[in-house]
Formats: structure tokens, C-alpha cells, sequence
């Protein structure tokens, strides 16, 4: 259609142009989304991995302990010392040229010592049943919490089969409520990590990952001239020894002593006056020092373009995303996911966001907060007679 500028069905035309671009912005595509519905068990897949030895977890559907509407349920780790593992399965897509955007809500309601609380998007093809800590994937990215030392949002991206950790320290929540974590991440290379919709840290995923080889390096062959002057300070050639300086002695005899009246020369021998510091005395002579004026500062080899680094402009992308996994191990259980999002629009995830763990949130800070409160003191009474008996 060409528009006419000038005629009023070009202005119409223009107009509906403008209403559809805007929609088409906030339409957005998803890939994939799950609120634990009704009908979610036909989409994920519970893995065998670890079940041999006993040590596999069970997921428990429900809204937890303390929730803002109890039919709002998620997924929950319900035994202790256990490994979980669970997968879904979408239509594959490439986030090539696209914005790519990962979100879910997570929980811990135990409060969390030793765990992770993150999620998997995994490429290629899987055997669902036997996925587990060993399948190889392409993102993983949400809160790992381990005693005082590990509190951070793990974003780990996968190229050349080797995991790349971001270099970033990005602390995760380390309450017992529900957080939206969400990651971006875009085709012109950079991210963005979000907690709750407010933004943690962004950046380009060149600096901020150790994926490929540094762009520029310092020139090995480069080497201090001789005649670099890096010292910063050089003695003060106009500040000389005054003379007689070192003839000053370090102590005196004490002019205010006086020989004691009863004082016997010939019993007690020939008195001496006690020594004291001498105030003069200043010490050792120093020449004071000044700014070097031909200080040309700490050399640095200077950078030059690194011969191992070759570009690669999908830096960001991934071939294939087909599944999202979660694979943990708890110490202590009660992690509960929820509102999983994968999609291209990160307006679209905002909004998600808010529709579901921001009206809840809402609900949870009213009524329900006094039920959490009555909970956190049941468990903490539960501990003092413990301690007490
Ligand atoms: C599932 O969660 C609910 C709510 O916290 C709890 O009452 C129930 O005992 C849990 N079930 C299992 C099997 O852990």
C-alpha cells in the first residue's frame, strides 16, 4: 500500500499504520509460558535421573505455605537431600537476530542454605526421562544460594561446548518470598538481568563473559624503554645538608639537674649531671623530595589487536532452544517455581510479571503476610523448644 500524504485516505491509511506498529510492538511472540495450571503434567516431564539411588525428588503442585491465592499454584521441592530434575518441551526457535527473554517466579520457602532456585534452556534433542545435571545445555540462568560465600543469579551461556560464567557478581534474593527473575538477552549483544522488574545488571555479553578471546591484548614484544622515568618522586637537589647538622648530638646533660646536697664525691664518685633527648636533635639528615618533572608514569604495554580473536557476530544466539529444565540439588527443600516465560518481548514479560507475581505480591503484603508471620513463628518456636528440650 503506498500513502498518499496529502489525501485524507493516505492519512487514514498512515494512522492505521501507526495503531498496528504499536500493537505489534506489545504483541510480541512467546514461546513458551506455564503457570502450573491444570494440565501442566502433560507438558513436563519428570525425570528417572537419580531415582535408582533413591535420591530423586519428588515436586509437590501446590500454592505453598504462604501464598497471595492459594489456587495460584507452582511446583515445589517436597524432599530433603535430593536431586530434582524436570523438563519441558516447545517448539524449537533460534533466538538469531531476536530478543530473547526468560523469565519465571521462584520461592524459597525453607529458607534456602544450600540450593539453586535456577532454570535451563536446552537445544537439540533430549531424552526427557534421563535428563539430569549431566545434559548439556545452552543457558542457565537464577538464584544459587550456598551458606555466606555463593548469594548470586547464576547466567551461565553455553558456546563451543564450554559453560561460560558471567564475570558480573549479581546477588540473587535470599528471602522467603517469590521473585521474578528475568533475563534479556538481544541481538545487538547486550543483556539485561532483572529481579522483581527492576534491572540488576546489563552490559555487553563481550565484556561481561570470557566467550571469546580478549578483542585487544598488550603487545607482548613491547618492552620499557630504558630511559622511561617512572619514578615519582626524585630527592630535592635544592635542599642541602645545613652544616654542623650531624655534629648535633642525640642527648644532653640535663641543665636543669643539680648535684643532690648530700651528694658525697668521694663515697658516691664524681657526679654527672643525668642525659635527656636533645630537642635539636632531628634525626638523620633526609633530603626532602619533590615531583619528578620528568615523570612519565608506570609504563603499560601498549594494546594492540589480539591475533587469536575472531569475531562472531551471534555471540548472543543459540541454534536451537527446545526445552526448559529445572535441575537442582536441595539440602533442604520448599523452592517453589512459577509464571515461566519465554518470549521475544520484554515488554510483554514486564507485563506478565506484574499480572501474576505483582498482584499476588500485593495480596501477600495484606492479609496473608500475618499468616506468614504466624508460620516464620511456628518454625521458630518449633526450633526454641527443641533447643529447649
Ligand atoms: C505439598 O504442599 C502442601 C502445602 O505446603 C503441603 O501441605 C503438603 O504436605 C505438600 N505435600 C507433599 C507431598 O510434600
Amino acid at each position: 500500500m503506498t500513502i498518499r500524504a496529502g489525501s485524507s485516505y493516505g492519512a487514514a491509511a498512515a494512522a492505521l499504520a501507526l495503531v498496528l506498529a504499536s500493537v505489534a510492538a506489545v504483541a510480541g511472540e512467546v514461546f513458551f509460558q506455564e503457570k502450573f495450571e491444570d494440565g501442566w503434567e502433560s507438558r513436563w516431564v519428570k525425570s528417572d535421573w537419580k531415582r535408582d539411588e533413591n535420591m530423586a525428588g519428588e515436586w509437590n503442585h501446590t500454592s505453598g505455605k504462604w501464598n497471595g491465592v492459594p489456587e495460584d499454584k507452582g511446583i515445589q521441592t517436597s524432599e530433603d537431600y535430593r536431586f530434582y530434575a524436570i523438563s519441558a518441551e516447545y517448539p524449537e526457535f533460534s533466538n538469531k537476530d531476536k530478543t530473547l527473554v526468560l523469565q519465571f517466579s521462584v520461592k524459597h520457602e525453607q529458607k534456602l542454605d544450600c540450593g539453586g532456585g535456577y532454570v535451563k534452556l536446552i537445544g537439540g534433542d533430549v531424552d526427557q526421562k534421563k535428563f539430569g545435571g549431566d545434559t548439556p545445555y545452552s543457558i542457565m540462568f537464577g538464584p544459587d544460594i550456598c551458606g555466606y560465600s555463593t548469594k548470586k543469579v547464576h547466567t551461565i551461556l553455553t558456546k563451543n561446548d564450554k559453560n561460560h560464567l558471567i564475570k558480573k557478581d549479581v546477588p540473587c534474593e535470599t528471602d522467603q518470598l517469590s521473585h521474578v527473575y528475568t533475563l534479556i538477552i538481544r541481538a545487538d549483544a547486550t543483556y539485561t538481568i532483572l529481579i522483581d522488574n527492576v534491572e540488576k545488571q546489563s552490559g555487553s555479553i563481550y565484556e561481561h563473559w570470557d566467550i571469546l578471546p580478549p578483542k585487544q591484548i598488550k603487545d607482548p614484544e613491547a618492552k620499557k624503554p630504558e630511559d622511561w622515568d617512572d619514578k615519582e618522586y626524585i630527592p630535592d637537589p635544592e635542599d642541602q645538608k645545613p652544616e654542623g647538622y650531624d655534629d648535633i648530638p642525640k642527648e644532653i646533660s640535663d641543665p636543669e639537674a643539680k648535684k643532690p646536697e648530700d651528694w658525697d664525691d668521694e663515697e658516691d664518685g664524681e657526679w654527672t649531671a643525668p642525659t635527656i633527648p636533645n630537642p635539636e636533635y632531628k634525626g638523620p639528615w633526609k633530603q626532602k623530595k619533590i615531583k619528578n618533572p620528568n615523570y612519565q608514569g608506570k609504563w603499560k604495554a601498549p594494546m594492540i589487536d589480539n591475533p587469536d580473536f575472531k569475531d562472531d557476530p551471534y555471540i548472543y544466539a543459540f541454534d536451537s532452544l527446545k526445552y526448559i529444565g529445572i535441575e537442582l540439588w536441595q539440602v533442604k527443600s520448599g523452592t517453589l517455581f512459577d509464571n515461566i516465560l519465554i518470549a521475544d518481548d520484554p515488554e510483554l514479560a514486564k507485563t506478565f510479571a506484574e499480572e501474576t507475581w505483582g498482584k499476588h505480591k500485593d495480596v501477600c503484603s495484606s492479609p496473608s503476610i500475618s499468616i506468614m508471620a504466624i508460620l516464620l513463628l511456628t518454625e521458630h518456636a518449633l526450633t526454641l523448644v527443641i533447643v529447649a528440650g
